[in-house]
């Protein structure tokens, strides 16, 4: 039995599906208890039971900026403390009816995409990190950005503008929290078979071969790539690594 990270508490936002939920299962099996944090009720009940009585879940919207400390509180509430953070919720806010390129997109679709994807890791790192502080001990902060943050084609403008903030986010609450213990880093994944994908998911094994999405392996990264990477920053081993985009693209960013 792995027990790494036994005594811990890890809060997964976006643990219903894909890298989150991978992300938890992941932690789950190191010992940790989990605090499942989605929108999606159903998809984080169906986590629940896949972990076992080390799971408790907290349904929330987390475009909902206001209702972030409160969120905070219940699950210190439930488990007197948080070790670990893991932002991984995120929405590209871009489909067939929505379009989203520099000269074609909507307010409404500005503040949608930056308020799940980077206002709310701001106001979870502040409360988290206020907890982490206060408690001592240290902590580990994981951002799931993505390659569209380094990348000029193939890359929706604001959910990339999101991502490349929740970079400068990385690195200014590395500084911030790194005398407190706090590890703070940001993983960039490229093309990942998640349901962010399931509108392309035929064309992904072609993607990833050639094309502006090709990547160096010329394989479909699974969410269990990301999360395997999310999971190391959450060990003891990585405790010298903080501000730092981890690129789990496969060489799509070099
Ligand atoms: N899949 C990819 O190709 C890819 C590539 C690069 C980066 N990413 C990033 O990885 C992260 C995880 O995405 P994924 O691929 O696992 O997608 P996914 O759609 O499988 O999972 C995203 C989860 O976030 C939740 N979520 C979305 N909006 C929410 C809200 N307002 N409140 C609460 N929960 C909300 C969804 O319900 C879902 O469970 C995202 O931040 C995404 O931007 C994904």
């Amino acid at each position: 039995m792995d027990t790494a990270l036994s005594g811990q508490v890890a809060l997964v936002t976006g643990s219903a599906s894909g890298i989150g939920r991978a992300t938890a299962l992941m932690l789950a099996a190191a010992g940790a208890r989990i605090a499942l944090v989605d929108r999606d009720a159903a998809g984080l009940a169906a986590v629940a039971i896949d972990i076992g009585p080390d799971a408790r879940t907290f349904e929330a919207d987390l475009g909902n900026g206001g209702s972030l400390p409160g969120l905070v509180s219940s699950v210190l509430e439930a488990f007197g403390r948080i070790d670990i953070l893991v932002n991984s919720a995120g929405i590209t806010g871009t489909s067939a009816t929505q379009p989203q390129s520099t000269t074609d997109f909507t307010d409404a679709q500005l503040d949608t995409i930056l308020a799940i994807n980077l206002r709310a890791p701001l106001i979870l790192v502040r409360e988290v990190g206020r907890h982490m502080v206060a408690r001592g001990g240290g902590g580990r902060i994981v951002n799931v950005s993505s390659s569209a943050a380094f990348r000029a084609t193939t890359s929706p403008p604001i959910y990339a503008a999101s991502k490349a903030g929740l970079n400068a986010l990385t690195r200014t609450a590395a500084a911030d929290l790194g005398p407190h213990g706090v590890n703070v880093n940001s993983v960039a994944p490229g093309p990942t078979r998640t349901s962010m994908l399931a509108d392309v998911d035929q064309y992904l094994e072609e993607m990833v071969k050639s094309g502006p999405l090709a990547n160096l392996t010329q394989k479909v990264s699974e969410a269990e790539d990301v999360a395997a990477v999310i999971r190391f920053l959450c060990l003891p081993d990585s405790r010298q690594m903080t501000g730092q985009v981890l690129h789990t693209s496969a060489g799509l960013v070099v």
